[in-house]
């Protein structure tokens, strides 16, 4: 009988022995369990056959490892290892040995051992493989990426992209609860259209009619009420009238909204805040995951430039001699010049812009009391792309209502959102940043499906649809 290790700690003991088959996740073997036997998990991420030796890379959540079968100690395991397979699950007993300095493997948590194996069980056999994982990039085209997106996603490149996202959703919660926010959750299943437009996905709701959430607005502004200073991580949906490399259908909207705001200065403040929080954390705790990709956390002045729209325009004529200043949005070509621009003029790849005309804007953003034509809300843009909309909000009841029906809606369907407004709620905004629109940008994708999981756009829930 072989002696299992198991760790120090308490936690991670009841976890392996008890419901785990595995002793031990690869990057915890080290030179300190030399001659000791372990237990590991994982997919075979490579088989090497060298005569009598067969090297394998075992994969698992951690990292790898590798693992070496021989002839001489046993003829049953070697003749096994021979008919593995790239990505078949293996259950891998067998005695950690220390690597003489000349083999160990520095780009590997494990690299100064290997495991001599003892015996091996097949969990699980894999077909034969469609992409080939073990190239650095997976070198095929984004279609077929998604056709193949769940074994796509075992690719180191593919599966470090969302652990970035983790880490930027960790900072955005920790960010915002560090600054006495409360984290809420609200439903995807709403009465009517929140942001406008017709980019509304309807739901047949028994023998009714109901929409899909274009953003979790209105209950993050209800919820001031409740708790002065909400976030929410939400499902947002947008029937997205075209495909663009920067719109989903389907995407995850970070979302803040706080109470007693002196104005819309405020919550830039925040969005700075929590902004380089991502960024310090993402270098803190994701140095290997970004130094996959060629870029790394965008620059960032100590204050990110905040502009007008109309300044922007014109910085945009002045440079360019293209003339949008009577547009009400910023194209996406203006978008990548003005960051250009906070580059070169202001050392910032982020930059806000400000007061957007009101036809530009949902019904419950505030004028601006100085212009009423224009509203006090904003964007912040980085790297040539849009990542956050935000802004202080109508408080006033009155006002609500008026606005609902100019924007040609029934206050009868806004009736669980007003209610908050009818009994009190002090002058509050917020702001919503788009989860893969960050990803991408800071990670330099081409294409906004490379930073969703399983990304849904016009053509594609997941298989390609067909026209009813
Ligand atoms: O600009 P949007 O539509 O603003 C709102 O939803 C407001 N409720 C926000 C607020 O608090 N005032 O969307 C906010 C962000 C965008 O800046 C973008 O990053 C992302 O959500 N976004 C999308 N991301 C991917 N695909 C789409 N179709 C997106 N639409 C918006």
């Amino acid at each position: 009988m072989f002696k299992i290790v198991l760790l120090n700690n308490s936690r991670d003991k009841i976890l392996f022995s008890q419901i785990m088959l595995k002793t031990q996740q690869t990057n915890e073997l080290n030179k300190k369990l030399s001659d000791q036997i372990v237990t590991i998990g994982g997919w075979v991420q490579s088989r090497r056959d060298h005569g009598k030796l067969i090297f394998l890379d075992i994969r698992d959540q951690a990292g790898l490892v590798q693992a070496v079968a021989s002839q001489a100690v046993s003829n049953e395991v070697y003749k096994t290892v021979k008919q593995l397979n790239n990505e078949d699950v293996v259950l891998i007993t067998g005695e950690v040995k220390a690597r003489p300095i000349n083999l160990i493997n520095s780009k590997i948590a494990s690299g100064e051992i290997e495991i001599e194996v003892k015996s091996l069980k097949i969990l699980a056999k894999s077909r034969h493989l469609p992409l080939d994982l073990n190239k650095t990039d997976l070198s095929v085209s984004l279609v077929t990426v998604l056709k193949h997106r769940s074994l796509a996603l075992r690719h180191q490149k593919t599966r470090a992209i969302f652990k970035v996202q983790e880490q930027i959703v960790k900072s955005f919660r920790e960010g915002l609860a560090d600054l006495g926010f409360t984290e809420i959750f609200v439903p995807t299943i709403v009465p009517t259209a929140t942001e406008g437009g017709a980019e509304v996905f309807e739901v047949k709701y028994y023998d009714k009619k109901a929409y899909l959430a274009q953003s979790p607005q209105l209950y993050k502004q209800i919820m001031v009420s409740v708790f002065e200073k909400v976030f929410t991580v939400a499902h947002a949906y947008r029937a997205e009238p075209s495909v663009t490399t920067r719109h989903l259908s389907e995407y995850i909207s970070l979302d803040a909204e706080m109470g007693f705001v002196a104005d819309f200065q405020d919550i830039m403040a925040i969005v700075a805040e929590v902004i380089k929080k991502i960024f310090s954390d993402l270098n803190s705790y994701c140095q290997a995951e970004l130094g996959m990709f060629s870029n790394s956390t965008p620059q960032i002045s100590e204050n990110i430039p905040i502009i007008k729209l109309s300044q922007a325009q014109e910085i945009i004529f002045k440079r360019t001699k293209r003339d949008h200043r009577k547009e009400l949005d910023l194209d996406p070509e203006d978008e990548k010049e003005i960051c250009r621009w906070a580059k070169e003029e202001k050392g910032s790849e982020l930059i806000f812009i400000t007061h957007y005309p009101v036809p530009k804007r949902p019904f419950y953003t505030f004028p601006d009391p100085e212009d009423s034509k224009l509203t006090l809300s904003f964007d912040l843009l980085g790297r040539g792309l849009e990542w956050v909309t935000g802004g202080q909000r109508i408080n006033d009841y009155n006002q609500l209502v008026t606005n609902i029906k100019k924007w040609g809606n029934k206050p009868e369907n806004f009736k669980v959102y007003l209610e908050a407004f009818k009994y009190g709620l002090p002058p509050e905004g917020g702001f919503a940043l788009g989860l893969e629109r960050i990803t991408m940008q800071i990670l330099g994708l081409k294409n906004i499906r490379e930073a969703s999981l399983f990304p849904r756009d016009m053509e594609r829930v997941d298989i390609k649809l067909v026209k009813n």
